[in-house]
């Protein structure tokens, strides 16, 4: 792969100090390394796999796997044999080894700003292996399963490591979801234990987590599946209150049979507690993530690949050097956070901030003013967050000073231009590389991604594959496409991140990334290449939805709308929408006699809140008399979707049972607001 001049003559210079420094300081050297990671891949991660401590070393290869179903069973192992940890190797390693004992591990920044603290590698690993005794003492046992339903709070690191350090999976659910998707969650899992905290700000709204928290475990136990034992409560909402005066405004309710607080539990527990060595294939942690038949995917990732993988995309894509500071603002129930909070920038000793909060509270400069004051080097955010701030216009960035910046990131969804644009020419003042980094919670770390100093930037465009990973674009009857191209994204063969299995549905594993193409991984994202090799996502191909970075499956939000009595039949397609990327369109057939206003659309509309999340809040609802069908049977989507863009064009619609039905629908569609 050759870059013409052309291009790299248009690449956005990063400063030359950025260079001279940079891991990856050119293409060439990217191309040699990415030569050598799929050419030598036993050479190229065993030298990565050097950096660490290993208890055992492996009896296998870096690498086993098979990709084709019509062989057996798919698999992915690294370096069986080895035994580790990765508690071990991000905090004793990082204290004992390379001495940063008092480097800051992380700034911790609340919802408030006169909320903060820093904590450093010594103080953090004390805090986790108090919590690892905690746990161990509430019956915890290496392959239990913890849910951890918490906000962006410190306890949430120590918990997921202390999870970590004594062999435990810890299942983090995103402190937004509901109930229903907590219980959900937790009985798939088979949690055993729940670390939640009494309630949290969010902005000005107090949300009383312990309470969701309890609504969660009532429906486990309607579901016959009584499994968690112990809820461990973190007492926060009190200290994080605008004026950053103690106030106890919530009830927090309360089973002394089955609650313990935080504080309560820690106190007095010893500050050590030895790691438990596991095989490098045993599982690291379960992260859910939602999927195209409805119910959420546990996806499963294990130890020594996972670690592998997160520590070498942070050293490269960040281009971590010891004096950054370095901010990732996605929430740690995300698999950005797991592997670009916790993981990946600990494993590289890095210093991060953690903010708790949201991104125009107090005020619209909130991110800016949080960089002024740690001096952040290297920022991650999402295209949804960009354009929120987007339109609050440049006024709240020039009250801060930002020249700290030297690198910007985003994921989550495809960045439109014009976002780019602005991220790089304001916020980093065009002098700071932005790296587009595509991947998913299943690959475990980035797979697409530009490197800093090395990768000619085109925005828009996550460009050229990290080390190790081999793309390819396939047509719809798994034709490889050669060239300039658009199809599907697939991957030849495994890195060593990668997700292992759904966590107890091997068979929903295969089905869903494996079955539709024979020795490939499929990702569910179009995918187009240009004629300089670079790649562009085009967004999923399946029935999934990215609001404001957040996958939704379509079959979910459906489900939940036809539980109310009055609906007969549901049908959700997404619709460009300029902050979240794109938002819910949700067409409903009512049952017979059912009367459509207002204040129905409303009561749907929480009634998807209730069971999801605010998240998946629906943005319309349409009343639909009846929903355009193939004689078959089918939904015809597209043109759903077409009605919710006002696309007037229709295209061929010969396949209808019912042409009138799309009349009346788009005579009827919502206007521009809600
Ligand atoms: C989308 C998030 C375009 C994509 C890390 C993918 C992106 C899904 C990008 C995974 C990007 C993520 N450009 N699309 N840079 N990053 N996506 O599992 O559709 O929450 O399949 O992981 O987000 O979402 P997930």
């Amino acid at each position: 792969m050759v870059i013409p001049q052309h291009i790299q003559d248009k690449m956005y210079h990063p400063p030359d100090d950025l260079r001279r420094d940079a891991h990856v300081p050119n293409f060439n050297s990217y191309l040699s390394l990415y030569k050598k990671s799929l050419e030598n891949p036993e050479a190229f991660w065993k030298e990565v796999a050097e950096e660490f401590f290993w208890e055992k070393p492996a009896t296998g290869p870096m690498l086993q796997y098979n990709f084709d179903v019509t062989k057996g069973n798919i698999y992915v192992k690294c370096m069986e044999g080895a035994k580790t940890n990765m508690c071990y190797n991000v905090l004793d390693r990082n204290v004992k080894e390379n001495n940063l004992a008092e480097k800051i591990a992380y700034y911790w920044e609340g919802n408030s700003p006169d909320h903060h603290m820093a904590i450093t590698y010594s103080d953090l690993l004390k805090q986790v292996c108090r919590c690892a005794n905690v746990l161990k003492e509430m019956g915890v046992k290496k392959g239990d399963r913890v849910a951890i339903y918490l906000p962006m709070i410190p306890e949430l690191v120590y918990t997921m490591l202390a999870c970590t350090r004594i062999g435990a999976v810890h299942s983090i659910v995103f402190a937004g979801f509901s109930s229903e998707s907590l219980c959900e969650r937790i009985t798939d899992a088979q949690c055993s234990i729940l670390v939640t905290a009494d309630g949290v700000y969010r902005g000005e709204k107090l949300i009383n987590l312990k309470q969701i928290a309890d609504e969660a475990l009532e429906k486990c136990r309607d579901k016959s599946s009584p499994a968690v034992t112990k809820c461990l409560v973190v007492k926060h909402h009190a200290t994080t209150t605008k004026s950053g005066v103690a106030c106890n405004k919530l009830q927090t309710p309360w089973d002394p049979e089955c609650d313990v607080w935080w504080d309560e539990a820690m106190r007095d527990t010893p500050e050590d507690c030895e790691p438990e060595w596991l095989d490098a294939e045993d599982p690291l942690f379960i992260l859910y993530t939602s999927g195209s038949t409805g119910k959420p995917k546990g996806v499963l990732h294990t130890v020594a690949g996972y670690m592998l993988y997160t520590s070498l995309t942070f050293k490269y894509v960040f281009d971590h050097h010891h004096d950054d500071v370095y901010w990732c603002t996605a929430d740690i129930g995300w698999i950005t956070g797991h592997s670009y909070i916790t993981y990946g920038p600990l494993a590289n000793g890095a210093t991060s901030v953690i903010f708790e909060g949201i991104p125009v509270h107090p005020h619209a400069g909130r991110f800016w003013e949080i960089i002024e004051k740690y001096n952040v080097t290297k920022f991650y955010t999402a295209p949804t967050a960009i354009r929120l701030l987007m339109k609050y216009g440049k006024e709240p960035l020039l009250k801060y000073d930002l020249s700290s910046l030297r690198i910007l990131g985003t994921v989550g969804e495809p960045i439109n231009p014009e976002a780019w644009h602005w991220y790089h020419e304001v916020v980093g003042q065009g002098r700071c590389p932005v790296v587009d980094t595509f991947w998913q919670t299943e690959t475990g770390g980035h797979v697409l991604t530009p490197l800093p100093a090395a990768t000619p930037l085109k925005p828009g465009s996550a460009t050229f594959p990290f080390f190790g990973v081999e793309p390819t674009i396939l047509n719809e009857h798994g034709e490889e496409l050669e060239g300039e191209a658009e199809g599907y994204l697939v991957f030849r063969r495994p890195w060593p991140g990668i997700m292992r299995t759904v966590y107890r549905n091997q068979e929903r594993f295969e089905n869903t990334y494996f079955k539709k193409f024979p020795g490939f991984y499929v990702t569910g994202d179009g995918c187009r290449r240009d004629k300089d090799g670079y790649y562009w996502i085009t967004g999923r191909i399946d029935d999934m939805l990215n609001v404001s970075g957040h996958l939704m499956s379509t079959a979910e939000v459906e489900a939940a709308l036809t539980e109310h009595a009055a609906v007969a039949e549901a049908a959700v397609v997404s619709r460009p929408h300029t902050v979240k990327g794109e938002c819910l369109y949700c067409f409903v057939t009512l049952k017979d006699h059912r009367e459509f206003n207002h204040s129905l659309a409303e009561e749907l509309k929480g009634l998807v809140r209730e069971r999801i999340g605010p998240i998946a809040t629906p943005d319309f609802i349409q009343n639909a008399p009846a929903l355009p069908k193939t004689r078959s049977g089918k939904i015809m989507r597209r043109v759903l979707r077409q009605i919710a863009r006002n696309e007037s064009d229709l295209g061929d619609l010969s396949t209808l049972a019912d042409p009138k039905v799309v009349e009346v629908l788009f005579s009827q569609r919502c206007q521009a607001t809600s």
